[in-house]
C-alpha cells in the first residue's frame, strides 16, 4: 500500500506570520564555522554571559531537595513577592503580587497580555522598527498590528504624538518597549506618562516592554510602574538576569485582572518551569545583583566602543542607543539591500549581523542590527575586518551595492 504524505491544510493565518531571518543568518554562520572559518556572532539577541553562579547554585538546591511539581499558574507566591519587593527596593514602586504573574518567558506574557485585550479585527500600534513577535503575535490572534513608522527624531519609537496620528478605527492598544530592540533606545518616563495619556484618551491600553530595563548605561533604569498602575508591563529574566534558556518571565497587570491572565496560563501551559523558578528567586538577591552590575558595565563599554568605530567605517548610528545590547545602523551608504549586504559580509569577513528586514517594513533594507554580545576585543576585530571588506565593496552593479550602483 502507498503511503501518502499530505500537506496539512494550514489555517489561513499562517500565510501572515514571518519566520525570524536573523536564524537563517545563524545557519549561514554555522555553516561558515563547520568550514572552519572563525565567525564574529553579532546576531543573535541574547546575552554571552553565563547564567550567575549564585542563580545555578540555588536551582541545584531546589533539584535536590525540593519537589519538582507544577506550580500555581500565577506562578510560586515567593517568587511573586520577590519581584513584588524588587520593584519597591530597586524603584520604590508598589507593585503588590497579587498583579504580577511569573510567565514561561516575556513571550507567554506579551502572548496572553493580547490575548486577553484583543479581538479578532481589533487593531494594535507598534513602532517600526520593532520588536518582530509583537506583530506576529497580533496576527495569531487574528487581529491587526498597526506598523508605526518611527525615525531617530522619535528616538525610533512609537511617540504619544506618533500614536496620537496612527489612532484610528479599530485601535485597541499600543506596544512600545524601553529599552528597544532593535535600536536600544529608551521612552523617559514623561514620554511614557505622554503616551499612556494618549492611550487612556482614545479608552485603549498600553503594554509596556520592559524586558531590557535593567540594561541602560547612561542613567538609572526606570519603570513605567513608578508613575502609573493602569500600564500592562512585560518583563523577563532572560535579558538583564541572563537566564535566556530559563524560559522565565512575568507580566504585571492593573488590579483586578489577574484572574483572567491565570485562566489562560492554565490552559496554555500550566504553570512556567518549576526548577527555572526556584532559579530565579537567587537571581534578585544582592550576590546575583552585584554580577549583573558588573556585566552591566561591560556591556556599557562595548557599547561605548561601538559609538566611537562605527561611524569611521560608514556605519551611521543616527539615535543613541541607551540601553539592551544593540545598535541600529543605517548602512544606506553601501546598499539598499540589508539582507545580501549582511550576505556578503558575512561571506567576506564572518561577522554576522542582523538585516533590518526582521524589525519592520518602513526602511529594513537600508539597517543592519549589531548585538553586543561579544567581549570588546572581538568587537574591534569585527569592526576592522568590515571596514577592510568595505574597501573592497564589490562592482557597480552588486546588489549590495544599491540600485543604481551608486555610492549615495
Ligand atoms: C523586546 C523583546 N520583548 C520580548 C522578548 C522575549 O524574550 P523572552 O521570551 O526570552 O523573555 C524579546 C527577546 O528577544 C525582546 O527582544
Amino acid at each position: 500500500m502507498l503511503l501518502m504524505h499530505l500537506r496539512p491544510d494550514f489555517a489561513q493565518r499562517m500565510a501572515d506570520i514571518a519566520p525570524f531571518e536573523v536564524m537563517e543568518v545563524l545557519e549561514a554562520a554555522r555553516r561558515l564555522e563547520a568550514d572552519g572559518r572563525d565567525v564574529i556572532h553579532l546576531e543573535v539577541g541574547e546575552p554571552d554571559f553565563p547564567t550567575p553562579e549564585p542563580v545555578i547554585r540555588a536551582a541545584q538546591a531546589a533539584l535536590a531537595s525540593a519537589p519538582m511539581f507544577y506550580t500555581s499558574a500565577l506562578g510560586m507566591p515567593e517568587l511573586r513577592q520577590e519581584i513584588s519587593d524588587w520593584y519597591a527596593g530597586t524603584f520604590g514602586a508598589a507593585v503588590p503580587p497579587a498583579r504580577i504573574v511569573v510567565t514561561a518567558g516575556s513571550s507567554a506574557a506579551l502572548l496572553m497580555a493580547l490575548g486577553a485585550l484583543i479581538d479578532p479585527g481589533d487593531r494594535v500600534l507598534m513602532s517600526d522598527p520593532g520588536y518582530p513577535c509583537n506583530r506576529n503575535i497580533v496576527r495569531f490572534l487574528d487581529a491587526e498590528p498597526v506598523l508605526v513608522p518611527s525615525g531617530p527624531d522619535d528616538g525610533y519609537q512609537l511617540t504619544a504624538a506618533l500614536a496620537r496620528a496612527a489612532w484610528g478605527p479599530g485601535v485597541r492598544a499600543a506596544i512600545a518597549a524601553s529599552p528597544s530592540n532593535p535600536t536600544g533606545t529608551c521612552l523617559s518616563t514623561r514620554e511614557w506618562i505622554a503616551l499612556l495619556e494618549v492611550c487612556r484618551e482614545r479608552q485603549g491600553t498600553l503594554i509596556a516592554d520592559e524586558i531590557y530595563q535593567g540594561l541602560v548605561y547612561d542613567a538609572p533604569a526606570e519603570t513605567v510602574l513608578s508613575v502609573a498602575d493602569d500600564v500592562w508591563v512585560v518583563n523577563s529574566f532572560s535579558k538583564y538576569f541572563q537566564m535566556t534558556g530559563w524560559r522565565l518571565g512575568w507580566l504585571v497587570v492593573p488590579d483586578g485582572c489577574t484572574r483572567e491572565i491565570e485562566k489562560i496560563a492554565q490552559n496554555l501551559y500550566i504553570s512556567a518551569s518549576t526548577p527555572a523558578q526556584y532559579a530565579a528567586m537567587a537571581a534578585m538577591q544582592p550576590e546575583g545583583l552585584a554580577i549583573l552590575e558588573a556585566r552591566r558595565v561591560e556591556l556599557a563599554a562595548r557599547r561605548d566602543v561601538l559609538l566611537e568605530e562605527l561611524p569611521k567605517i560608514g556605519f551611521a548610528v543616527r539615535a543613541r542607543p541607551q540601553g539592551a545590547f544593540y545598535i541600529y545602523c543605517d548602512v544606506s551608504t553601501f546598499t539598499d539591500d540589508s539582507f545580501a549586504f549582511a550576505g556578503w559580509l558575512l561571506e567576506q569577513t564572518g561577522v554576522a549581523l542582523t538585516p533590518g528586514r526582521d524589525f519592520g517594513e518602513a526602511a529594513p533594507a537600508q539597517h543592519v542590527r549589531i548585538a553586543y554580545t561579544q567581549p570588546v576585543d572581538r568587537l574591534r576585530e569585527a569592526v576592522a575586518r568590515i571596514g577592510a571588506a568595505l574597501e573592497r565593496l564589490p562592482a557597480r552593479d552588486s546588489p549590495v551595492r544599491g540600485r543604481n550602483g551608486d555610492l549615495r
